[in-house]
């Protein structure tokens, strides 16, 4: 081992250990940030289009305009990946509660703090910078809060007491749209509307909360790395005014601006592969920013090998017309020992199960 890995793994650890997070390193006042945090030049290479804009579909009056919002969700997943949703029925001041439940915790006393601090993904909740902190080539600079959902929640106990009530109506309300967005999609894939419920789409749900701090050198860094999300589809609150989040779209980013009271979905990887390719699992990232704090809530549905031991792929209704599958059956622990493995390095895990 070189010097330099072995000082940049004592930094790391050291860092990691003070259990402050990037907030922490903001709070004690620093100008530039800790070498690990520097990301490749290269990372910065690929311009932004500004020409493109993820739409927003209104989900008002869905029971008489269905197949028209139908169509509008096809027509996004599969290309951009990601749409937002205006009228989804959550409301504003859940959203907002919700966002101030994160900020109120990241904001908390370091030792409240440390009680949550841990690596263990058996915990359902846990509080860390970076779950591939001691993997990835570079970090970023974001603080995050997650909590195992569904299909077992965590006691309230577990849960911190600045946002314990919050995480639980959050999700149970997010729970529902997610429910109402499986039978858009499913009806985009031309299947009954509750097929990708009934292949339990809809049963496990990680929430995972960022913070980013503000970062007074955030050209070298970045938010989140370039990645695709592992899940069947994500449904994302974003800052009420804090930008950042792109989407990669013919080889160059987009970005998503805030639009408040919207929420930001995305189709993931299983989603990708469970239709065969038609839905879109696209790359995106968010960029490091001097103001701030950023906050964010990504609701992941997804599933892992406890949950279901059955293997993923290809549906077979998709497969008509001589189309054949693209991707093999995955099973979800090989799926999610491959996505970890791999981190964030900006290649998608679904390569890896083509056929
Ligand atoms: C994620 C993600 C974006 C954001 O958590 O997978 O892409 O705005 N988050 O925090
Ligand atoms: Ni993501």
């Amino acid at each position: 081992m070189s010097n330099t890995t072995y000082d940049r793994a004592s930094e790391i650890k050291a860092f990691d250990e003070t259990k402050a997070g990037v907030k922490g390193l903001v709070d004690a006042g620093i100008t530039q940030i800790p070498r690990f945090f520097i990301h490749p030049k290269e990372t910065f290479s690929i311009s932004t289009n500004h020409q493109f804009q993820i739409p927003v579909i209104d989900m008002k009056d869905i029971e008489t305009k269905r197949k028209e919002i139908v169509e509008k969700v096809r027509e996004a997943s599969q290309t951009f990946g990601f749409f937002q949703v205006a009228n989804h029925g959550v409301p504003i001041e859940v959203m907002d509660k919700m966002r101030d439940g994160i900020k109120s915790f990241i904001e908390d006393d370091v030792e409240e703090k440390k009680k949550y601090h841990s690596r263990d993904p058996n915990k359902k909740v846990l509080h860390n910078t970076n779950f591939d902190l001691y993997t990835s080539q570079a970090a970023n600079w974001r603080d995050t809060l997650s909590f195992r959902i569904a299909p077992q929640p965590p006691e309230p106990e577990e849960i911190p007491p600045v946002c314990r009530e919050i995480v639980f109506e959050y999700s149970s309300r997010l729970h529902k749209l997610g429910e109402v967005l499986f039978e858009l999609l499913s009806e985009a894939l031309g299947l009954k509307p509750d097929h990708l419920k009934e292949m339990e789409c809809t049963k496990g749900i990680n929430l995972v909360c960022h913070y980013y701090p503000p970062c007074p050198e955030p050209h070298l860094t970045l938010g989140t790395s370039k990645h695709s999300d592992p899940g069947f589809l994500t449904i994302l609150m974003q800052d009420k005014s804090i930008g950042g989040l792109q989407v990669l779209y013919q080889n160059q980013w987009i970005d998503v601006p805030p639009s408040p009271g919207c929420f930001v979905i995305n189709i993931a990887d299983l989603l990708q592969l469970i239709s065969n390719g038609k839905l879109k699992s696209v790359e995106h990232r968010v960029l490091a920013n001097k103001e701030g704090p950023r906050l964010s809530a990504a609701c992941f549905f997804t599933t892992h090998s406890s949950l279901s031991s059955r293997p993923y792929g290809p549906i077979k209704e998709l497969l008509t017309d001589g189309r054949a599958p693209i991707y093999k059956q995955v099973f979800l622990d090989e799926f999610a020992k491959h996505y970890k493995s791999k981190g964030l390095d900006g290649k998608s895990a679904l390569d890896h199960f083509k056929l």
